[in-house]
């Protein structure tokens, strides 16, 4: 026979509970709060995206990432300015290409006049100052999407690398300051560094998409590329199959042992865990991208008014902090700069 579950007693308040250690004391103010706040989110920290397109003087929005503009080159420029106001160090560019400019092989990547190479050109020669960050992979320049060369519905590898070779030393003739690899072909790290020694560019960074993701959160991101609808099938014979956290070290491992000079877990919140383990692990510069569908997660959802935008996105930046990276690519940049700044 089942006898009564022995009755709990009631804190009242009469009865206080003899605790010796209350965690709440520390929290009952924000002075305190601040006090024992163990990570923080500055400027520093901060990393922009834009997309430059062709044209002049025009901003057209990117419907699937409220707030975000694809930029003229002259626009580009102006919002290098607006960083350098907010005091954000870096900015990445990514391109859109026209159509027509898109072939099989993404030859247009090889262009020293593309719009990346101009944007490099034009913000350098105004604001020199500011580093800039870019992206080498043949999405945006393909005409079937895909990140490499293709044959037989196969992304092939070193033949890839031969030609990521190329836009790395063309970016780097613009005068790009970081050489951002994010095709996740085996061996470009250590191509890519090679030939960047060899033709003088000793003093350009690597920062390697180490482990970067075959991921849904890409979405909103190849719209503002305009590769969505000419992906042919997916990513996943070179991204990192989302199961896998172990595979991440190995590959973080490879592009440091390769010369990577700071190392990048993408996407974000999905993965704060490999962010973690990567930073605990090498010890390295460690990068997190919150990558578009990130953004439109949270811009969308406060556009509709179910969250507090502002709240939600610096919470989601402190939450890649505390996971252990010193620096994150975002859409939220500015406005993030914006917030710091206002609170002083
Ligand atoms: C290109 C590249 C992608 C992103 C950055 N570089 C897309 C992809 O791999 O398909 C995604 C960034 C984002 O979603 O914000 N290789």
């Amino acid at each position: 026979e089942m006898r009564d579950a022995p009755r709990r007693q009631t804190a009242l308040a009469s009865t206080p509970l003899d605790l010796i250690i209350r965690p709440r004391r520390n929290r009952k103010a924000e002075w305190t709060r601040r006090l024992v706040r163990e990570n923080v989110l500055t400027t520093d920290d901060l990393i922009w995206p834009l997309f430059v397109v062709d044209g002049t003087n025009t901003r057209t929005p990117v419907a699937s990432m409220p707030g975000v503009d694809r930029l003229t080159v002259d626009q580009a420029v102006r919002d290098a300015e607006r960083a350098m106001k907010l005091n954000i160090p870096c900015i990445a560019l990514f391109p859109y290409t026209e159509p027509s400019l898109r072939d099989e092989t993404g030859s247009e990547a090889l262009n020293p006049n593309n719009l990346v190479c101009q944007s490099v050109r034009a913000i350098k020669k105004e604001f020199p100052e500011i580093g800039l960050l870019c992206d080498v992979a043949l999405d945006p320049f393909t005409s079937h999407g895909h990140d490499g060369l293709i044959e037989d519905g196969r992304i092939l590898n070193d033949e890839t690398v031969a030609v990521l070779v190329q836009q790395a030393l063309v970016q780097a003739e613009a005068g790009c300051d970081v050489i951002a690899p994010s095709d996740m072909m085996d061996g470009r790290i250590g191509a890519i560094r090679e030939a960047l020694d060899d033709n003088g560019f000793v003093d350009v960074q690597i920062m390697s998409y180490a482990a970067k993701y075959a991921s849904a959160f890409y979405g909103p991101f190849r719209d503002a590329i305009g590769s969505a609808k000419t992906l042919t099938g997916d990513k996943r014979t070179y991204q990192m199959d989302s199961a896998n956290s172990d595979e991440a070290l190995r590959e973080v491992e490879l592009d440091i042992a390769e010369g990577a000079d700071m190392v990048m877990v993408k996407p974000g919140m999905p993965y704060l865990d490999i962010v973690r383990r990567v930073k605990d692990t090498f010890a390295m510069p460690t990068f997190v991208y919150q990558v578009s569908g990130e953004y439109a997660m949270i811009a969308g959802a406060a556009n509709n008014g179910w969250i507090d935008g502002e709240r939600a996105m610096m919470e989601s930046l402190l939450g890649f902090k505390r996971a252990g990276a010193d620096g994150i690519l975002t859409y939220f940049a500015p406005k993030a700069a914006e917030k710091l700044k206002a609170e002083g």
